[in-house]
């Protein structure tokens, strides 16, 4: 069974990372429990191939990410770049239809809502291996979420996204609501649980050795060992979404809207690339006080910490994962950081008019703030007082990416059988495939 998994962009690397760990898993389990079966294979191996279309292509977006969550160099890179969205989407169409028509494969997971998402679904919707129309089964993980804001590119993404998939797996009870009303058919959609938190729990007490508290000067340093010394008060921000920093009021507006915290608790704002470039822009607009000290985050700053802005080039995410576990409050445009915060339990204040994951909101730890000065800074001090929340969303227990493989096996080993099937009785044998199926799958050894 060959299985290709598609990362483009920097959110997809967390959610792609343990699907390739749970598919080491089920390689080695099976190994295990074909190793006494004589002839007959109980269980199919898993071949996989990690493609990287290179929509993010920067060492800080990119190859750092693959070192901290261990994974392995992608065995095709598309690199196709930074452009327009119909020139990056056309670009990974093009040059993933050679690569899916040269691999072949039996299932392509795409995971998020990137560019990149979309433009694989696609090709691998409507690719066609043989003249009986043949092609992989289409995954997608993080199925289902809906903004019900068509402005954002990335609700366009998720929409088709789900519409042309064979499989859907789905993060939170809300997707599943979504999904039905789509009538999109209830027998391709799995409540699996989400795979960034699968990552944020198998990384977790690594990203306790990041030195970014130390490099920060966020970490009093102890006579022996910087690590036991305490941490001071911080609010960690990210702002990379087009409608937040394209627009210079907006943008604006926001950082107005911290002013207040910034004049309590340093602000950490490690900067996308996007936003760096409006940084610049903007220049002496951004508000006095507002500019902060600047660092790389890899060498010791020399600013004082009582309070202002401490810009800092993307980090890793090892370095994010500290900071954020540290913090005293996150604000944020992202989707995978309402989540992540969630988990960790860490007030959130989300600088955008709705989110797709509504889940955040109803565990308690996050607000939707909208983007005006007064609404971010009433946001900010609800938070800063609240008294935070136990409520974890169902299935985010560190096991989807091992639900995941399972109905993927059990998927494909019903297909072969099917089309197995198929053809014995077009051959008039009239073949029924046996209890362990005509594929030679054992489902019954699925189950983990
Ligand atoms: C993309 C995703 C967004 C995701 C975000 C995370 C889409 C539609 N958007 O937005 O959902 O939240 O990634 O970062 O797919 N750039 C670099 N180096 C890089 C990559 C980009 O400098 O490695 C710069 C380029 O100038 C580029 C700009 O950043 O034009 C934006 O990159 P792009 O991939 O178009 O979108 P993001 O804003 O990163």
């Amino acid at each position: 069974m060959k299985i290709m998994t598609v990362v483009g962009a920097r959110p997809n690397y967390m959610k792609a990372a343990p699907i390739i760990m749970a598919i080491r898993k089920h390689n080695k389990k099976t190994a295990q429990a074909n190793a006494g079966l004589a002839g007959e294979i109980a269980v199919p191996a898993i071949d996989h191939l990690l493609v990287h279309t290179g929509q993010h292509y920067d060492a800080l977006m990119s190859d750092s990410f693959f070192a901290d969550l261990n994974l392995p160099a992608p065995d095709v890179r598309l690199g196709v770049g930074s452009g327009s969205h119909a020139a990056q989407t056309a670009e990974v169409i093009k040059r993933f239809e050679a690569v899916l028509l040269r691999e072949r494969p039996d299932v392509v997971i795409v995971v998020g809502d990137v560019n990149s998402t979309l433009g694989c679904a696609l090709v691998t919707s409507k690719i066609s291996f043989d003249s009986a129309g043949k092609r992989p089964l289409l995954a997608h993980v993080e199925a289902g979420l809906r903004s019900f804001d068509r402005a954002m590119p990335e609700e366009i993404n998720r929409v088709l996204t789900d519409h042309i998939c064979d499989l859907l797996f789905v993060t939170e009870e809300s997707a599943l609501r979504n999904l039905r009303n789509e009538g999109i058919a209830p027998e391709t959609v799995h409540f699996v649980g989400n795979t960034m938190i699968d990552s944020l729990i198998a990384f977790k007490e690594k990203a306790e050795t990041s030195t970014i508290l130390e490099r920060l000067n966020l970490r009093a340093h102890a006579a022996n060992n910087g690590k036991s010394g305490s941490i001071a008060r911080y609010a960690l921000l990210t702002l990379h979404r087009p409608s937040n920093v394209d627009i210079g009021d907006t943008f604006l507006n926001i950082l107005a809207g911290l002013e207040e915290l910034a004049a309590d608790c340093p602000i950490v704002f490690p900067v996308h690339p996007r936003t760096q470039q409006r940084i610049k822009e903007l220049g002496s607009a951004l508000q006095p006080g507002m500019s902060g000290t600047t660092t790389n985050g890899n060498g010791r700053d020399s600013g004082n910490h009582r309070g202002g802005l401490i810009l800092t080039d993307p980090l890793g995410y090892l370095d994010f994962l500290c900071l954020m576990k540290h913090a005293t409050i996150v604000v944020t445009d992202s989707g995978g950081i309402q989540e992540e915060t969630t988990f960790l339990r860490i007030p959130c204040v989300t600088v955008r008019d709705n989110t797709e994951r509504p889940a955040t909101v109803e565990s308690g730890t996050n607000i939707i703030a909208g983007t005006t000065k007064e609404k971010v800074e009433a946001a900010i001090r609800r938070q800063m007082a609240s008294e935070g929340s136990n409520k974890m969303p169902k299935k985010w227990d560190g096991r989807a990416a091992t639900r995941i493989i399972d109905v993927l096996v059990s998927a494909y080993c019903g297909r072969a059988a099917s089309r197995q099937s198929a053809m014995c009785s077009s051959l008039g044998e009239g073949v029924s495939p046996s209890s362990r199926g005509s594929s030679g799958c054992a489902p019954s050894v699925l189950g983990t």
